[in-house]
């Protein structure tokens, strides 16, 4: 059995619903179909233009998952009193705390643009990490891979950082190398190593054989682009194939 895990981002299912104003599709049941598969958790993303996931999809997709979830959001005061509300001293039915993976956010962006600034923003980050561990969620931080930004990410309460493959996804070739070297630092930090943004079928296997270090990959557009074609039970499958290599 692989260490990597998958965890799959049910948002743009959300979008489609979002599209016509009507129940459906429900990114609940795309959460089961997902587990079913074989995802190792679910993640969503709450933005605060609510433009795809509601805040009445979070504790749905709380009672309904059966592997855990993250939840996506900037550290703003709103989003981590929602967070406490939803997912505070709560667990997953394996046992497991749920997860808050912090993002930045600038009103208006199309998806999210680039990193937190862990630096610039030491305090904001500091106390919503530290409001989140105190009710029992445990905190990502999603930061771009730069070794400043890893270094800053070793607050009391975080003990996992997302790197952004973003450039790595848009064919930066120098991007291997950074993602590779802040993945290490990381590991050596403490930190568990996530990455998300922009993955697909065809990128994610270099990035799995050159970066072992990362344990998780968190992966939504793609996957509900791609199931439009082939379904969502085969292309959750694909990509766990690919992270099991
Ligand atoms: N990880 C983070 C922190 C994100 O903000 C997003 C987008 O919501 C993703 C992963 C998923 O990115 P994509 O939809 O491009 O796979």
């Amino acid at each position: 059995m692989s260490y990597r895990r998958l965890g799959v981002n049910v948002d743009h299912v959300a979008t489609i619903r979002q599209a016509r104003g009507v129940p459906y599709p429900d990114p609940v049941a795309a959460a089961m179909i997902a587990e079913q598969a074989g995802a190792h958790q679910i993640t969503c993303h709450i933005r605060m233009d609510r433009r795809h996931i509601q805040d009445a999809d979070l504790p749905r997709l709380r009672d309904g998952v059966q592997t855990l979830l993250n939840v996506e959001m900037a550290p703003t005061a709103e989003m981590i009193d929602l967070a406490v509300e939803v997912l505070g001293h709560r667990r997953a039915p394996a046992g497991r705390p749920h997860r808050v993976t912090l993002v930045p956010e600038r009103p208006g962006e199309v998806t999210t643009e680039g990193g937190l600034d862990v630096w610039a923003q030491h305090e904001a980050v500091s106390e919503a990490a530290a409001r989140l561990a105190e009710a029992g969620i445990r905190v990502s931080l999603f930061i771009d891979p730069e070794d400043a930004q890893v270094r800053a990410s070793r607050l009391q309460g975080v003990d996992m950082v997302e790197l952004n493959t973003a450039r790595y996804a848009e064919h930066d070739p120098d991007d291997l190398d950074r993602l590779a070297r802040a993945a290490r630092l990381a590991g050596e930090l403490g930190l568990e190593v996530a990455a998300g943004h922009g993955l697909t079928h065809h990128n994610l296997p270099e990035l799995v054989a050159a970066v072992p270090e990362i344990v998780e990959y968190n992966i939504g557009h793609s996957i509900i682009a791609r199931a439009v074609f082939v379904g969502l039970d085969r292309a959750v499958r694909d990509l766990l194939e690919i992270i099991r290599r």
